[in-house]
């Protein structure tokens, strides 16, 4: 498989960049191979993203798992161009993500109500298991995404009353995350993580 990175030093031009993209979708690409793909993307190009595609990524969003089956999310995806400028106003601030102006399409991650058994659970034991569940959906549909070929990039950083507003969601509702989505601009980079050492250990903290 030829890689990313090789790919931006080959090809220049958008559209040939975008050809070999819709190219490396078709190729096989394992597991291990799709984690490392997927990346936070912060330049796009300016081309548009299919509605397939997005229909795509929210069905892989849709299977993820939940605490009791609950699937408290909503996805509001935006394509129209005046509301991504005040979604990307609304994410822009303190030198932080300025990258949104001009990504073809954001998602706005909704945090629904739990089921009963949920809520319940969640008091019971004192985690907020609706959080952990959107997080988990929002990974499913940025792997699907790096998987057709797309780039992403996930924002905990904006100004949440505004987007609220903007989107029409009602009073009371939480929006935890938003997801930028387009064709990358760029290569794949390497991972920086920490050590396995530190993030894991068997049998004893
Ligand atoms: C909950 C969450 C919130 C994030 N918020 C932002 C954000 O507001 N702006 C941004 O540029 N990246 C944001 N990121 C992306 C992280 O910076 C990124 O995932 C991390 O640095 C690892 O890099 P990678 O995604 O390229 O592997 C966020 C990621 C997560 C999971």
């Amino acid at each position: 498989m030829v890689s990313a990175r090789g790919l931006s030093a080959t090809y220049k031009n958008s559209k040939t960049k975008h050809f070999y993209y819709l190219c490396i979708k078709t190729e096989h690409m394992n597991f291990e191979e799709l984690v490392l793909k997927r990346q936070s993307d912060r330049r796009y190009l300016p081309d548009a993203v299919s509605k397939e595609e997005i229909m795509k990524c929210l069905e892989a969003a849709r299977m993820s798992p939940s605490a009791c089956n609950s699937q408290p999310w909503k996805f509001v995806v935006v394509d129209d161009r005046a509301k991504l400028n005040e979604m990307a106003d609304a994410a822009e601030g303190m030198g932080m993500n300025k990258f949104t102006h001009g990504v073809p399409v954001m998602v706005a991650v909704v945090l629904e109500k739990m089921n009963s058994s949920a809520r319940i659970g969640s008091l019971l034991k004192n985690k907020d298991y609706s959080m952990m569940d959107v997080g988990m959906a929002v990974e499913h549909f940025c792997l699907q995404a790096a998987e057709l070929g797309l780039g992403t990039c996930i924002i905990g950083w904006f100004d949440e009353k505004r987007i609220a507003k903007l989107l029409n969601i009602p009073k009371g509702r939480r929006v935890p995350l938003l997801i930028a989505v387009g064709h990358p601009n760029g290569a794949t980079r390497r991972k920086s993580r920490k050590p396995m050492e530190e993030i894991s250990s068997w049998n004893t903290y």
